[in-house]
């Protein structure tokens, strides 16, 4: 199984096109240890042919553009392409709005919880995936999934689970006091398995706390890629950047006793790699001290292009 990371970033990606903070213009500017990233997105495929999107990016089309396995086949008709189907974890703007970008009436199958779905449907501009062409289907939690589209059975399964998090910044209600009106299934982890080889990995790029269940799900994984919001849970509010802790976002820090370095601890996990780093995270800064910090723990930062096989 091959896994791509197309987008490391958070929302906003790196630089973050209005952001002045420290870590932004110092992408912006190119400094030394300062690499850009395209906002959170994978791609998967056990045959290196047919692939599957875990999430689909404001940045799909650069990612595509920079990833020649995602283009179309030369040889093939005048309009073809590799990508099959997409999984999305949450409703959240860096992880759906790159399905606007597969428009112009290429098959392929949308995976996603019912919540997900439900807000995909409401939202009139997504039909400009025709229907007709373009499956949205309902990934039920706990129970595994194969994945198809376009025809093609993609040699994957995928099951989906809740994990600790919030509703989408657009849907959340302040009626519903503490929870926004979160419910299940509004952000989910993924587990995928190559169905010949047996071998799976973890996707989890939000997630606010690493609980019972989630620490037992993860426990003696052999890769787990897993939500690198913030080092700190107050980094955006003491970079000035605004009011809001990771923990009003619905993400985990790295650090600290509540963190998900110090959580992933006991959990024998064999490779550890953080996606969905936020723009105000020290840690995108390769020379940093909490770079180190991380790197000691036994974590890698992923950046745009990584390749794992499994
Ligand atoms: C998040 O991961 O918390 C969201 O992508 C934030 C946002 O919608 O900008
Ligand atoms: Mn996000």
């Amino acid at each position: 199984m091959l896994i791509k990371v197309l987008g490391s970033a958070a929302g906003g990606g790196f630089p973050q096109w209005n952001c002045n903070g420290r870590m932004s213009s110092s992408a912006r500017l190119r400094k030394p240890g300062f690499r850009a990233r395209t906002q959170s997105s994978l791609a998967v495929s056990s045959n290196g042919r047919d692939w599957v999107l875990l999430n689909a990016s404001p940045d799909l089309r650069q990612q595509i553009n920079e990833t020649a396995e995602l283009w179309p086949d030369a040889e093939g008709p005048s309009r073809n392409s590799p990508i099959k189907a997409a999984v999305l974890t949450n409703g959240d703007v860096d992880h759906v709005i790159g399905l606007i970008n597969l428009r112009e009436g290429q098959p392929f199958s949308v995976f996603a919880s019912d919540r997900v779905l439900a807000t995909i449907n409401a939202n009139s501009i997504f039909d400009v995936l025709n229907p007709e062409k373009v499956d949205r289907i309902e990934l039920a939690l706990d129970t595994p999934t194969p994945l198809s589209g376009a025809g093609v059975d993609l040699g994957l399964k995928v099951e989906a689970f809740d994990v600790p998090g919030k509703v989408a910044l657009y849907l959340e209600d302040a009626s519903k006091g503490d929870s926004f009106g979160t419910e299940k299934g509004d952000t989910i982890g993924l587990k995928v398995t190559d169905q010949a080889t047996g071998k799976s990995f973890f996707y989890i790029p939000g997630c606010a706390a690493v609980d019972g269940p989630l620490a037992t799900r993860l426990k003696g994984a052999e890769l787990v890629l897993f939500d690198g919001t913030l080092y700190t849970d107050d980094e955006m509010v003491s970079q000035g950047l605004m009011p809001k802790t990771g923990h009003r976002m619905g993400h985990i820090s790295m650090s600290g006793p509540d963190g998900s370095i110090a959580a992933f601890d006991s959990l024998d996990v064999a490779r550890k790699v953080f996606v969905h780093i936020n723009n105000s995270n020290p840690a995108l800064n390769d020379n940093s001290p909490e770079r180190k910090a991380i790197e000691s723990a036994g974590w890698v930062v992923s950046y745009d292009g990584m390749e794992i096989s499994l």
